[in-house]
């Protein structure tokens, strides 16, 4: 059985992760289970709750937590990563004022998603550098946003990282519910980088599988049109099936108007997380709460079990969306860009599936924000008032100078206590 490190085990999403390890236990055997955590308070409610997760379930692993990331993660077959530096009130700025320059708001989309850069890939990286040394064999799942960034930095720097979403098991999960098959079934042609994907196909079996996509969205367009919150002629249009964060590409200026009119969510998931740690408190709950399915993480569980029994050689399934380096699987970006596809996974790692040539409505996009992401990485490594201002700037939702500019100069502003160089 397995030794499993969650780095930000206090975080309020850990039980859906416990809940999916004790369900899934045939898939992923685990020994042993570290909560690392440094808010001491949260990692005790949480960890309750996990303890008493497993004991209903009968699930035989121990359950330990701690704030010493070198102890907790010493010999550990894998180590996942789910932290938020700065907590959800550093969201909340990245949310906020973006809007300023009439720019979305968003955790991992835009100006919001370079300041969570900024203050993430340096903490992830010497986290990193503790578990190489800790336990060198380890697995490092990354959870943490902006995951196509971090990802990139971890590949970068040697780990043996993959990056981790759970935006392709919902949607898998949600065609299966709508084809009524089993999700096992449901195979997706999966192409982009994080937070940047389109579903091109959705097959019956497997990669070689019947493509039901055409008859999926004459049935159900309506349905998924609305779980994205984009008119359906859109995806009648394209044929194909956007991930809901292409809302902030193809309805922009909506969702900033929206936006400014409502709380942001991290102001809605900083209530819902205050709601959870006082159920978590209750020493009579004893699974995952239904409060919890409000959070964006669905499935996150299940995604991370098939994904660690893979590289861990306890089977699960042989093909995962992961974010790996592209290595030519988009001809057009460079090898060491990370991107978000279908994976053939195992012990070695995730290698891309073939991906057929793709239409320069998608590639122009990707390959756009794909530089952004190098210039991101670049002054989250770096630091610097010009690499933040480049990698404004090259963003296909800013592109401004002048917006550019005032955006570097909030960024910075907001956000000095988490930038070394600022
Ligand atoms: C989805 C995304 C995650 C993101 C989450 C936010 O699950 O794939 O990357 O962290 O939504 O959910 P929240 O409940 O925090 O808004
Ligand atoms: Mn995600």
């Amino acid at each position: 059985p397995a030794k499993i490190a969650v780095v930000g085990g206090g975080s309020t999403y850990t039980p859906e992760l416990i809940d999916g390890f004790a369900r899934l236990r045939d898939t992923l055997p685990i020994g042993e289970l570290v909560l690392i955590d440094p808010a001491a308070g949260r990692l005790d409610l949480v960890g309750g709750l996990a303890r008493r997760i497993f004991a209903k379930q009968g699930h035989p692993g121990t359950i330990t937590t701690t704030a010493d990331l070198d102890a907790g993660v010493a010999g550990a077959d894998a180590v996942l990563l789910q932290l938020r530096v700065g907590g959800q009130a550093a969201r909340e700025q990245d949310e906020t004022w973006p809007l300023e320059c009439g720019c979305v708001g968003q955790e991992t989309t835009g100006a919001g998603g370079l300041a969570k850069a900024l203050r993430t890939v340096p903490v992830v990286l010497d986290i990193a550098e503790r578990v190489r040394r800790a336990a060198p064999e380890a697995w490092i799942i990354d959870f943490t946003n902006p995951v196509g960034i971090v990802t990139r930095a971890l590949l970068q720097a040697g780990h043996r990282a993959v990056g981790l979403c759970n935006v392709a098991i919902g949607l898998q999960r949600k065609f299966a519910a709508l084809l009524n098959t089993a999700p096992g079934e449901v195979h997706l042609d999966h192409v982009g980088l994080n937070h940047l994907t389109w579903e091109t196909g959705v097959r019956l079996g497997g990669p070689e599988g019947e493509n039901v996509l055409p008859a999926l969205l004459a049935e159900h367009g309506d349905t998924i049109a609305g779980d994205l919150r984009l008119p359906r002629e859109v995806l009648d249009r394209l044929g194909v099936v956007p991930s809901y964060y292409l809302r902030y590409f193809y309805a922009h200026d909506a969702v900033v108007r929206e936006l400014r009119t409502k709380p942001s969510r991290a102001a809605e998931v900083a209530a819902m997380e205050r709601q959870l740690l006082e159920m978590y408190g209750d020493p009579a709950l004893d699974e995952k709460p239904a409060l919890l399915a409000k959070r964006g993480g669905a499935f996150y569980s299940e995604a991370a079990v098939d994904l660690a029994a893979s590289l861990l050689g306890a089977g699960g399934s042989p093909f995962q969306v992961v974010n790996t380096y592209n290595n030519g699987t988009l001809p057009f970006l460079p090898d060491d860009a990370v991107i978000e596809v279908q994976a053939a996974v195992g012990t070695k790692g995730a290698s891309p599936l073939a991906v057929p040539e793709l239409d320069p409505l998608y590639a122009g996009l990707i390959a756009n924000v794909t530089a952004y992401e190098d210039l991101a990485l670049e002054a989250a490594l770096r630091g610097g008032r010009d690499r933040v201002f480049k990698a404004l700037l090259s963003h296909p939702l800013i592109g401004q100078y002048e917006y550019a500019e005032a955006l570097t100069d909030q960024l910075i502003a907001h956000n000095r206590e988490h930038l070394s160089w600022a």
